[in-house]
């Protein structure tokens, strides 16, 4: 059975596909992250990660969609997401992509983000380092995990702070470029 979530006041009815993330009931860390930000018209949005879409179609509402880029490793994600955002009538962008490389665009407001479970770190540290220089400056990268010390480390030691909300059991973390240079490669002195 599929779901319906409201959101921007509209629903939202993501396909459910038994093989992705959370298929038949949005995902509390999923609906944590964007409850955090506040989504203006006009605005560039990546959902990196972006499993079913819900997060990016999400954003689409408000911001449009033609801003918002969705993107994911798994083919079944992105055939799913193409099918929700059809389905929604919301033409966002859809890349089949590891990370950010099959991705040609950069100057992102927001990159959303809710990493792989159950891997090791490197995934989630190319998301970061590699998000740096996709964001334009005073753009944020917004990451839910339930996981705080390491994701605290590598967000500071990349943008030079991060604030973290926690909920529902879930660490919200939003670091904002503020610099053209990654903090842990600015010259000090
Ligand atoms: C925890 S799920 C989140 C899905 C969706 N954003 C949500 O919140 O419902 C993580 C997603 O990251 C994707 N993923 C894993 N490794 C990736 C990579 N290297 N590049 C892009 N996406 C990746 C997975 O296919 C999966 O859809």
């Amino acid at each position: 059975m599929g779901y319906r979530y409201s959101c921007a006041g509209r629903t939202l009815t993501p396909a459910p596909v038994p093989t992705l993330f959370s298929p038949d009931h949005p995902d509390a860390g999923t609906l944590a992250m964007p409850s955090t930000v506040t989504f203006r018209q006009g605005m560039r949005v990546l959902d990196l990660g972006c499993g079913n879409g819900l997060v990016g179609l999400c954003a689409a509402l408000t911001v449009g969609a033609e801003n918002v880029w969705l993107c994911d490793v798994d083919q079944d994600a992105v055939d799913c997401a193409r099918k929700n955002a059809d389905t929604n009538g919301l033409p966002v962008h859809i890349v089949l992509s590891d990370a950010y490389d099959a991705l040609d665009v950069s100057g992102f407001d927001l990159i959303l983000l809710n990493p792989p479970y159950h891997t090791d770190f490197a995934v989630a540290k190319r998301f970061i380092e590699k998000g740096f220089n996709r964001l334009k400056i005073g753009g944020e990268l917004v990451m839910v995990t339930k996981r705080l010390d390491w994701y605290r480390n590598k967000l500071t030691s990349v943008f030079g702070g991060v604030r973290v909300t926690e909920r529902d059991g879930y660490c919200i973390f939003r670091a904002q470029r503020r610099d053209y240079a990654r903090a842990n490669t600015r010259k000090k002195g």
